[in-house]
C-alpha cells in the first residue's frame, strides 16, 4: 500500500468522497525482543508513517465537507499499562498514535472532522496469535468479528475510547493496581514469552 507514497493515495482519491479513514494498519515483533536487539529505524519508519501519512491526505479534501472521521488504532500497550517491556517500541509508536489523534482531535473538531482513537487489549487476531500464542477467543478476548462491531459502535464518540466492553473492564480494573506491580507482570510475561521463542 506505501509503495507508491502518500502522492498516490491523495490522486486515488481525488473527487471521491471519502467519509471515513481507519488508520489500522500495525506491525509488533516476531518475538519479545529487548530494545538493543530490534532493527529499531525500520520498525519506526514502517509503524510511525501510515498514521501520519494517510490523516494528512485525507483532511485536505475532507476539510472543505467540514464532515468525516478518523479512526486511529492505538493499543492497550501504550494506554493502560504503564509499560510494555520486550516490546517497548511497538508500545511506543501507539503511544505516539494516541497522541498525534488526541491532538488531531482537538484541532480539526471545529471543522466537523472527528479524529477518534481507539485503544484495544487482545483480540483474537493474527498478531496476537503471534505475540501471545491466542488462537481463541476468550472472555477478555474478543473474535476480530465481535470487536470489529463494537469499535464501529464508537466511531464519532469521543476522543478515545475502548470500544469491547470487557476491554474497558480490564483497563478499570488494572487502573486500580499500582504501577510498579504492573511493570513485574509486564516484565515477567515479556521474559517468558521471550523463553518460549
Ligand atoms: N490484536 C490485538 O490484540 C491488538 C491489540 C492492540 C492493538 N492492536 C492494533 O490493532 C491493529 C490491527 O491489528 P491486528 O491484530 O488485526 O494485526 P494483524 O492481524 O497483524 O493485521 C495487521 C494488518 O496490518 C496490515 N499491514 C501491516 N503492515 C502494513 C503496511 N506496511 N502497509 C499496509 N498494510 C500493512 C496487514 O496487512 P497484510 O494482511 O497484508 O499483512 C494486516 O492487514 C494494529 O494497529 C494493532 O497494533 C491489536
Amino acid at each position: 500500500m506505501l509503495e507508491g507514497g502518500y502522492g498516490a493515495i491523495e490522486e486515488g482519491i481525488k473527487g471521491v468522497e471519502v467519509g471515513i479513514l481507519i488508520n489500522n494498519v500495525g506491525i509488533t515483533y516476531p518475538r519479545a525482543m529487548f530494545f538493543h536487539e530490534v532493527d529499531q529505524l525500520k520498525s519506526l519508519g514502517l509503524i510511525l508513517k501510515p498514521p501520519l501519512g494517510s490523516q494528512r491526505s485525507l483532511i485536505g479534501p475532507v476539510l472543505h465537507r467540514r464532515r468525516g472521521a478518523i479512526v486511529n488504532i492505538s493499543s492497550g500497550a501504550a494506554v493502560v499499562v504503564p509499560s510494555h517491556p520486550l516490546y517497548a517500541i511497538y508500545a511506543a509508536t501507539k503511544a505516539y498514535v494516541d497522541k498525534l489523534s488526541r491532538s488531531v482531535h482537538v484541532e480539526y473538531k471545529q471543522f466537523g472532522i472527528h479524529v477518534h482513537c481507539q485503544v484495544p487489549l487482545y483480540v483474537a487476531t493474527r498478531m496476537v496469535s503471534v505475540v501471545a500464542a491466542v488462537d481463541k477467543p476468550s472472555f477478555f478476548i474478543p473474535s476480530p468479528e465481535v470487536y470489529a462491531k463494537a469499535a464501529v459502535e464508537q466511531i464519532g464518540i469521543g476522543s478515545r475510547c475502548s470500544p469491547f466492553w470487557a476491554h474497558s473492564l480490564q483497563w478499570f480494573l488494572l487502573g486500580l493496581l499500582p504501577e510498579n506491580l504492573l511493570d513485574i507482570w509486564r516484565l515477567s510475561i515479556g521474559l517468558r514469552r521471550r523463553s518460549m521463542s
